[in-house]
């Protein structure tokens, strides 16, 4: 069988999954795309049971429910990142673990600039005064900063970091990265410049994270990396909170190292009720949207599907880690 861990996907997912085998799908309950995953349980449950396992982020395949799966040939996830499944051991076991790149990078770097800009030109505490009937003393006044002239540090150059550097290009920022490789063809392609992490820290005015989690980047972002960074600089991340040190964040802007951030990830997600980044008025949140549109979900959910049809049909998914 193929196991789908939700309910309510786009139907033309679960059309293309019944190709290949038939299929069972978990009454979730919430969205499809919660990032609230299903229980461990169940997980295990199903990977006793089926050949292919189809998740989205919060789904956790671990040890336990790669070892319970006699069976598993697959774990297709409708998502880019793969920090919920232990990749390693999946390899060891011989399980393919398939993912959705590409499909999602338009919407992920327009979410990315639209944050820059919210928090650069503070639109959501605009917004948030006129609401609440206290904007009286800041209208007209309330100041953010250009975008013109300044430098953005990507940090991670992927497909989606390329994608952020060239929409930053219309709004004349000097765009610099830092990537464990270097990528010469994307330097040239995008007008960019490869500098070393030091100072890409030391010398951007934004600072954007696209980089993947993984257990080398996990809390990528401590206390001694913000201290590294120019005075005044603003923090964008729309890859993974687990790459941040929370509190390291919280005490970079409450000390005015950073001047603002921006982050639609949490290294514990949905962020607790009552969090200090939520009483900031520097500080833009989104509840994990980067690929949240109609179009782009639609993709992801038919790209999941498609990798396990093509593994059954050839032994190889589309997009495989
Ligand atoms: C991904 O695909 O990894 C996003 O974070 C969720 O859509």
């Amino acid at each position: 069988c193929i196991f789908v861990s939700r309910e309510g996907f786009p139907e033309s997912m679960y059309k293309k999954l019944e190709e290949v085998g038939r299929v069972e799908v978990y009454r979730h309950g919430g969205s499809p795309w919660s990032t609230r995953g299903v229980p461990k349980s169940v997980l295990i449950e199903a990977a006793r049971r089926c050949e292919a396992l189809v998740i989205f982020i919060g789904d956790v395949v671990d040890r336990e429910v790669l070892d319970a799966g006699a069976a598993l040939k697959i774990v297709s996830t409708a998502s880019v990142g793969v920090d919920h499944i232990d990749v390693e051991y999946a390899r060891k076991r011989g399980v393919v673990v398939a993912y959705t790149p590409y499909v999602l990078v338009d919407a992920v770097a327009d979410l990315a600039v639209g944050l820059l800009l919210a928090v650069a030109r503070r639109i959501v505490l605009g917004d948030r005064l006129i609401r609440s009937g206290s904007a009286e003393a800041v209208w007209g006044s309330l100041m953010g900063v250009d975008l013109r002239g300044k430098r953005a540090g990507i940090v991670g150059l992927g497909s989606i970091g390329s994608a952020i550097a060239r929409r930053l290009a219309a709004f004349g920022v000097e765009v610099v990265y830092w990537s464990r490789r270097r990528k010469p063809e994307a330097e040239f392609a995008l007008g960019i410049s490869y500098v070393e992490l030091d100072e890409l820290l030391a010398t951007s005015d934004f600072v954007i994270v696209t980089m993947a989690l993984t257990p080398e980047t996990r809390e990528f972002f401590n206390r001694e990396m913000f201290q590294r960074m120019k005075r005044g600089a603003y923090f964008v991340n729309v890859a993974r909170g687990g790459l941040v040190d929370t509190e390291a964040l919280v005490e970079a802007l409450e000390t005015g190292v950073l001047a603002g951030a921006a982050l639609d990830v949490f290294d514990v997600e949905p962020l607790p009720a009552g969090h200090r980044l939520a009483s900031m008025d520097n500080v833009v949140l989104t509840p994990h949207i980067g690929s949240a549109t109609v179009e782009t979900r639609r993709r992801m959910a038919e790209l999941a599907a498609e990798n396990v049809v093509a593994f059954f049909k050839t032994g190889r998914a589309i997009y495989s880690v």
